[in-house]
Order: structure tokens, then sequence, then C-alpha cells
């Protein structure tokens, strides 16, 4: 599995653009479900924040939400920190680097976009999502997006070539095809529902992003 540390984490920016088809899209579509459904005085906990893509957008829509950036990577979480500086948005934002713990304000809404595919479900996907849980106010909606088990036998060799058309090179296809078949932990349909069901998400997730394996959910 990537690490997201060193040269994983200040490349990330630019690849991860050639390895997830519609990247920007997924980003933007859960941006505009927020901003239809969320007050001014939101807070909104992004699990897995990254380098921060999904806080310095949604800073922009609405000058007083207020946000958690939780990661597992110091140095993703560093680079997301060094941003939020640059935007002035700092004071908006309370960084958490490590496991999710309570949060001191229950959130609006969570984001956990391209993450819990990294996540064994050996009990750590579970762990995940009942502190996600945890975390939320009874009305929250948690936005969700993760690669997805396949759907048909050429869904794989498909994205692979979406890849190389956004511009990844061979030893990047390579290094991904086998991330795709060794690296990641990606759920069925029925799997995904019943642990969003074990870990207290009553509501089925509805799926509003489909880009070949990778799928967004609300739920
Ligand atoms: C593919 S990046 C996605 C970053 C950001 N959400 C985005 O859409 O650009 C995955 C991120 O999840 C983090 N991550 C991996 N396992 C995690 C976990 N169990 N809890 C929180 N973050 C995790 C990684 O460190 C990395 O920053």
């Amino acid at each position: 599995m990537p690490t997201f540390t060193q040269e994983q984490a200040t490349q990330y920016d630019s690849r991860i653009l050639r390895l997830v088809p519609g990247y920007e899209l997924l980003h933007q579509l859960t941006a505009t479900q927020l901003q239809a459904t969320l007050a001014d005085n939101a807070h909104i906990l992004v699990v897995g924040a990254g380098s921060g893509k999904e806080i310095i957008e949604l800073a922009k829509i609405n000058p007083r939400w207020q946000f958690t950036a939780q990661d597992t990577s110091r140095d993703m979480l560093d680079i997301a920190s060094s941003k939020f500086a640059e935007q002035g948005i700092s004071n908006r934002v309370t960084l958490h680097y490590g496991a999710l713990e309570k949060l001191k304000h229950k959130a609006d809404a969570a984001l956990c976009l391209l993450v819990l595919h990294f996540v064994e479900d050996n009990g750590d996907k579970k762990q995940v999502l009942k502190s996600i849980k945890n975390n939320l106010n009874k009305d929250a909606t948690l936005y969700l997006a993760d690669l997805m088990r396949p759907e048909t036998q050429f869904e794989r060799d498909a994205q692979l070539l979406a890849c190389a058309q956004l511009g990844l090179g061979e030893a990047g296809q390579q290094h991904m095809r086998n991330q795709l078949e060794n690296e990641f932990y990606p759920l069925d349909r029925m799997r995904f529902s019943e642990l969003l069901h074990e870990c207290g998400f009553s509501s089925p997730p509805k799926l509003y992003f489909k880009a070949l394996g990778f799928s967004g959910y609300v739920i």
C-alpha cells in the first residue's frame, strides 16, 4: 500500500490526476452537495484529508465553514497545513494527525474521499467508519468515495487505459496494475452496505459518482 510519505506526498497532487479518472469532478460534485445542504456555521470533518484538496475548495465556497483535517500521514498533513496557511484559512482548520478520536464539536458532514480502499476489511475499515459515525451530528451526512470491486471483467483494463490517456506512463501503469490487484482492499456493494449498517449508518448509500472502479456515495 502507498505510504503517502516523502515523494509520494510531494508528488501527490500531480499524480492523483492521472490515477483517478474524474478526480476533479468527484470533488466538484461533493462540494456542490455540501453547498446545497449545509448552513453557514457548519463544521466539516475531512477524513484522509491528504494534501488539503477538499478543504481548500470548500473554504472558498463558504467563508464561514470550519473544518477538521485528519490523516494518518504526517507528510500529507504538513503539505495541507502549508497550503492552508498560503490560503489564509489556517484559523478555520483543526489538524488531526493519526487515528480519529472524539472531536470537540460533532461535525455536520464528513468526507472520506479515496481513503477507505487503503484500509483492510479485518476490523480496520469498521473502526474508521465507527469513528466517523461517532463524530457526526444525528442528521449529518457522510460522503465516501472508494475504489470498488470490479463489476465487469474488463473494468480494471479500461481503468488503466483511462490512466494512460490521462498521461500515466508505462512504468506508472504497471505500478498501478499491481496496486489495483494487490494493494487495495475494495469492497463489493453488498459488503459495503453491510459494513455501513454495522457501523450505525442506517440509510442505504446513494451513488452520486461513478468512474469505472471509483464510486462516490452519499450516506
Ligand atoms: C488518495 S489520498 C486522498 C486524499 C484526499 N482525500 C483527496 O481526495 O485528494 C488517501 C489519503 O488517505 C490517508 N489515509 C490512509 N489510511 C488512512 C486512515 N486509516 N485514516 C485516515 N487517513 C488515511 C493517506 O495518508 C492519504 O493522505
